[in-house]
């Protein structure tokens, strides 16, 4: 049976605990903004309309949310003032104008919450009938929730911290602050609802004590870790700290080596593929997708990168926007900037920096260069210390390196230069003019050897320093 299932989600708060500029659901855990979890696990339950309630910098929140919400519809309602908990829930009414069923009520702050335990607590709410069912937590340390209040067991309601007796803040489970609740219930309940005494905030916790009243109110406890709700920034680390382990063991059971999972980073966006192994300190990024089979040393980064199956990626390289093909190897002590395109068996050695540069098939560029603003044609060799001088100051020129160019050692190319096919280019040459197919370009002074004149000049100095001597 098809049960309708709308989803409003709270954005709009001020944050203030955590003093920042940013506002809070934007703050980003593993790659994403905090109000993408709570959202992203409202979609997959089916919800829609999804509506998140945004307020305070609300141009900035909507910004962010629409670029990972592209295609997919997501709705947004406005909390012209902060005036609580429940009165963000109504600045979303509109927005479900007509909508009977049951509505999913999220905090843009609990990121950890997971779908199982949502699933649970929709089956008993929709089992039991119920007005109103929501998560429950028992916290050892409950400072800052609102408490569950029971008499014989029974939830009668939830009191917040600030209002709590010394007695209440005693208790131990919390309110997690997720509920679900059906329609005509929710917008009549919060129709009565009045402002907090002390606060003059519109508390959504006040719909339990009417629920309870009124009939079936279900609860369904979560793990303590699960219902962590994000106020401050400790409690941000703590999230990353959980966040960063899921993502870690749900890599590893379909197949990742992660050999030090307590320092080694995978962002939610990142995919990795069967067999792919993380070194310590390993920190992959952004979209980045790793094909089958890749090998990420000991202290690397990359953010979104393409890399293809069997590339290695020895220690400490960083590489953020590249695409490298199959079996390349980079590094130790590379670094690939965005716009790198490596094709296949690519090798690039430590110290070798690319910036919008293509390498085709078995381009070898081992030591100490810069190659940016550069095609290099299929399996040429970049000798050590190789630059293009792509930059005149003013603008930035490219280069085109044929196929099986072999250029040596301390060479600049100054850009917009293009070398032909086969040619060479002889160590320490100041590349300015093109260079033909086949052709070797020499640019260099002719060394002269001055005989025996290092054995003169020792046997001068000695002799300087004796007579020197008092
Ligand atoms: C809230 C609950 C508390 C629960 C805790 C769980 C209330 C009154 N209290 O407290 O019982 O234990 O969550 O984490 O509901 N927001 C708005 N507009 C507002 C105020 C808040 O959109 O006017 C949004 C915030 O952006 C946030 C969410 O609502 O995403 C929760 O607000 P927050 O201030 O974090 O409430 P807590 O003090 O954590
Ligand atoms: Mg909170």
């Amino acid at each position: 049976m098809f049960h309708p299932l709308a989803a409003i989600v709270l954005c709009a708060g001020k944050g203030e605990r955590m003093h920042s500029l940013l506002p809070k659901t934007l703050h980003p855990l593993l790659g994403k903004p905090l109000a993408y979890w709570p959202l992203s696990l409202a979609e997959k339950l089916g919800a829609t309309p999804l509506v998140a309630v945004l307020g305070h910098q609300r141009e900035q929140v909507e910004k962010s949310l629409r670029t990972v919400w592209e295609k997919a519809p997501l709705h947004f309602a406005i909390q012209e003032e902060q005036r609580g908990t429940a009165d963000a829930v109504l600045a979303a009414r509109q927005a479900l104008a007509g909508f009977e069923g049951d509505i999913l009520l999220m905090a843009g702050d609990t990121p950890l919450l997971k779908e199982g335990s949502l699933q649970t607590l929709l089956s008993m709410h929709r089992e039991t009938g119920a007005l109103l069912s929501f998560l429950t937590s028992h916290m050892k340390n409950p400072q800052g929730y609102g408490r569950v209040l029971r008499q014989e067991g029974k939830v009668v309601a939830i009191i917040e911290e600030k209002n709590a007796t010394q007695e209440q803040r005693a208790l131990c489970e919390i309110n997690a602050g997720c509920y679900v609740a059906k329609a005509s219930f929710l917008w009549e309940a919060l129709a009565l609802l009045l402002p907090n005494a002390l606060t003059g905030e519109l508390y959504l916790t006040d719909m339990v004590e009417m629920a309870a009243k009124a009939g079936v109110l279900q609860t369904h406890a979560i793990e303590e870790e699960e219902a962590l709700g994000i106020n401050d920034r400790q409690q941000l680390a703590q999230a990353t700290a959980c966040m960063r382990q899921h993502i870690l063991y749900a890599h590893m059971r379909a197949g990742v080596t992660v050999f030090c999972p307590q320092t080694t980073w995978v962002e939610a966006g990142a995919q990795l593929g069967r067999d792919c192994m993380l070194g310590p300190n390993v920190f992959i990024g952004g979209n980045s997708i790793l094909e089958e089979g890749v090998r990420v040393e000991q202290g690397a980064m990359v953010v979104d990168c393409h890399i293809a199956t069997g590339v290695h990626i020895k220690p400490y390289s960083v590489l953020e926007g590249a695409t490298v093909g199959p079996g390349c190897v980079v590094g130790p002590f590379a670094r690939l900037r965005p716009g790198t395109r490596l094709g296949e068996a690519v090798h690039i050695g430590n110290f070798v920096e690319t910036k919008n540069a293509v390498l085709h098939r078995g381009v070898k560029a081992n030591h100490l260069s810069y190659l940016g603003d550069v095609d290099i044609g299929e399996a040429s060799n970049m000798g050590a210390g190789t630059i293009m001088c792509n930059y005149d100051g003013f603008a930035k020129h490219r280069s085109v390196i044929g196929k099986a160019v072999f250029v040596g050692s301390d060479v600049q190319l100054v850009s917009p230069v293009q070398v032909g096919d086969g040619a060479w280019v002889a160590a320490g040459t100041t590349v300015t003019k093109n260079i033909p197919d086949n052709a070797l370009a020499i640019s260099r002074s002719p060394q002269h050897n001055k005989l025996d004149y290092a054995l003169q000049l020792k046997e001068k100095k000695q002799k300087q320093k004796q007579n020197n001597k008092p």
